[in-house]
């Protein structure tokens, strides 16, 4: 498959090499290559179990590789520790969510303010970006709520709005529009575009592929583990071997 013209022309921010990670008796990531270029969208799918989330938490740090290296602007990042690599620019979303309970909305973003690369150490400082941060989001009118007071799709908002106030170089999202109606995808949609927009590297798993089709500049596709495909949206997408893959499998 052809690989997008444009991106093998950008600067690399992100460059992942042989990445392996074993759990006692199954292969979760198999031997892994991929880059994302500055200002990139890179899609990352493939059917239930097929390694993204382990893909993502060996970047963000919150895994170990059992075999392979991970390059920030060049340099392995592959030994440093989840909070170094938060500061360093890497900030990510979880798929299950963590929202700290007993926090205020707002409280719950500063702490990413505070925790990433923004630079901030106090917390009005902190405060003051995360409320910029929710505003974005569309969740400024719910600053002082409990974190756990917040339904469903309001949570997928929380969450993103805690990696931007991380002011990452990489995002790393994973699936922040599960449970999001049609419209509400949308407004995600518009959100990352923008960062990408502002120079942001993001790395969106997704199984709406709607959001996959109009966001991303090259997609990967994960299967048992293995990288079965990697090319322009269209490309991947009409792929025998990917269709394979999902068939069975949610769809959207
Ligand atoms: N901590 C762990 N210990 C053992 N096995 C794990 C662990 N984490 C993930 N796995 C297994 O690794 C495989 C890949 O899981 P992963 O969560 O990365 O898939 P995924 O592609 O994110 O799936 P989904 O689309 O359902 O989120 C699965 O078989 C899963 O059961
Ligand atoms: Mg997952």
């Amino acid at each position: 498959m052809n690989e997008n013209a444009v991106s093998t022309t950008r600067e690399n921010v992100l460059e992942v090499r042989g990445l392996t990670k074993r759990f006692a008796g199954l292969t979760a990531v198999n031997d892994v290559n991929f880059h994302l270029g500055r200002g990139e969208v890179l899609g990352l799918i493939g059917p239930n179990g097929a390694g993204k989330t382990t893909l993502i938490s060996m970047i963000s740090g919150t895994l170990q590789p059992t075999t392979g290296d991970i390059l920030y602007r060049n340099v392995s990042v592959v030994r440093a520790p989840a909070f170094r690599r938060a500061h360093m620019g890497i900030g990510r979303t979880f798929q299950i969510m963590r929202p700290f309970p007993g926090l205020s909305v707002l409280d719950n973003v500063a702490v990413g303010a505070l925790f990433g690369g923004s630079g901030l150490r106090k917390l009005p400082a902190a405060r003051e970006r995360a409320r910029a941060c929710l505003q974005r989001l569309g969740l400024g009118h719910r600053v002082d709520q409990r974190a756990d007071d917040l339904g469903g799709p309001d949570r997928k908002r929380l969450e993103l709005a805690k990696a931007l106030a991380m002011n990452p170089a990489v995002l790393l999202l994973d699936e922040v529009m599960a449970g999001l109606n049609l419209v509400e995808i949308d407004e995600v949609i518009d959100v990352i575009r923008s960062l990408r927009d502002e120079g942001l590297s993001i790395l969106v798993i997704e199984h709406v592929m709607k959001a996959i089709r109009s966001l991303c500049d090259r997609v990967l596709v994960l299967h048992h583990g293995e990288r079965i495909a990697e090319g322009s949206p269209q490309d991947v997408l009409a792929s025998p071997a990917v269709i394979e893959a999902y068939l069975g499998k949610r769809k959207s």
